[in-house]
């Protein structure tokens, strides 16, 4: 039998913000879904509870090792008022990937939708109904034993924490300006690049840092053993259109196996588009730039959905793609996606889950 969820609700409800004054991860809403693990009982004790602070033992080995991982998805409102998941099957089978590298038990796959079910259905108010905002959900797993030992902990916290978000960039869907980094690389084959896991973002800070202070939005990562292919910009995988063809890095073990890119390859062929996951150098970009055969590059996540490039920047040289404005195959890509979260096109892969 299913085992149940206990719910204990909030006893004062917070106010919500207008979706207009909405930006990226700021605000969380009312609960929070939590369940611990411990070796040799398993995870145990699913359960909601009023949002808030955890207590946290210092020696807890999250805190000291990272050893955590997590996920990001959506929730939307249609036009209709149906509030719908987008893909949280996908999301659940990566996060239990991203646990397995980091040595984290895996959840039951059954168990973990119905905790996002059950979390955002409580706090359905909270969902946004405006195009371009959403409930962005997010499970973590933290290891959480007491011990300075380097090893697997033997217990765990998993919980899940729901925010109404607006835009992710503060540029929208205006195409971004990127710094092509290759004194820093955010991961290597053999590496954890394939897994979210919270060391990854905190590793991409400092580059990324740099590029805002020299006017950038964000970095595109090149490989981190030639320093010469493409690897993600930003937090995002990216994807170039060269000549006819569209273009992405192979998932080869460093590059993290987004739900978007995922979504999108998959749009992209049933439109008979040509497609093809390979690896991609900056030579290759900058030369079809002078060709005048690069068309578009964007990036694909979660958060932003897709995020057109507008210019490169590498070694002091400077390329603009299509003119700094959105592509057309960027913009058909981002109205389709969108269209299917809000439930205004129909789901033929079967990638919404009502809630
Ligand atoms: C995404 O959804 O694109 C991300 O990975 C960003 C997230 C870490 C805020």
């Amino acid at each position: 039998m299913a085992e149940p969820i206990r719910i204990t609700r909030a006893a004062t409800l917070k106010t919500h913000p207008k979706d207009s004054e909405l930006g990226f991860g700021t605000v969380f809403t009312d609960h929070v879904f939590v369940m611990d693990y411990r070796e040799g009982k398993g995870w145990y004790d699913p359960r909601v509870e009023p949002y808030g602070p955890f207590g946290l033992d210092p020696a807890a080995a999250v805190l000291h090792y990272a050893q955590s991982v997590f996920d990001g998805l959506k929730a939307f409102r249609g036009r209709d008022g149906q509030v719908r998941l987008f893909r949280p099957q996908k999301h659940i089978e990566r996060m239990n990937n991203s646990a397995k590298r980091m040595c984290i038990p895996p959840l039951d796959p059954e168990l973990a939708l119905r905790s996002l079910v059950a979390l955002v259905g409580l706090d359905r108010d909270w969902v946004p109904s405006s195009r371009g905002h959403a409930l962005y959900v997010r499970p973590t797993i933290i290891a959480t034993e007491p011990f300075l030992g380097v090893r697997p902990a033997h217990a765990y916290l998993y919980f899940v924490i729901l925010s109404p978000v607006g835009a992710y960039y503060p540029e929208g869907m205006n195409p971004v300006k990127i710094l092509v980094v290759d004194q820093y690389v955010r991961a290597v084959e053999g590496g954890v690049g394939a897994a979210k896991t919270s060391g990854n973002y905190a590793a991409s800070l400092y580059a990324a840092e740099e590029a805002k202070h020299q006017g950038y939005t964000q970095v595109l990562w090149l490989d981190g053993v030639h320093r010469r292919y493409l690897d993600e910009v930003g937090t995002m995988n990216i994807m170039v259109k060269i000549g006819d063809e569209v273009a992405t890095p192979p998932l080869t073990g460093a590059i993290l196996p987004g739900v978007t890119r995922d979504s999108v390859l998959t749009l992209l062929r049933e439109w008979g588009l040509r497609v093809r996951e390979r690896q991609v150098s900056i030579d290759e970009v900058w030369a079809a730039s002078k060709q005048g055969t690069l068309r578009e590059v964007w990036g694909t996540g979660t958060a932003a959905v897709i995020s057109p490039v507008g210019e490169l920047s590498h070694k002091g040289e400077r390329i603009v793609i299509n003119g700094g404005r959105i592509g057309e195959l960027t913009q058909k890509l981002y109205d389709a996606i969108v269209a299917i979260q809000y439930g205004e096109a129909s789901d033929t892969h079967g990638w919404l889950v009502t809630v």
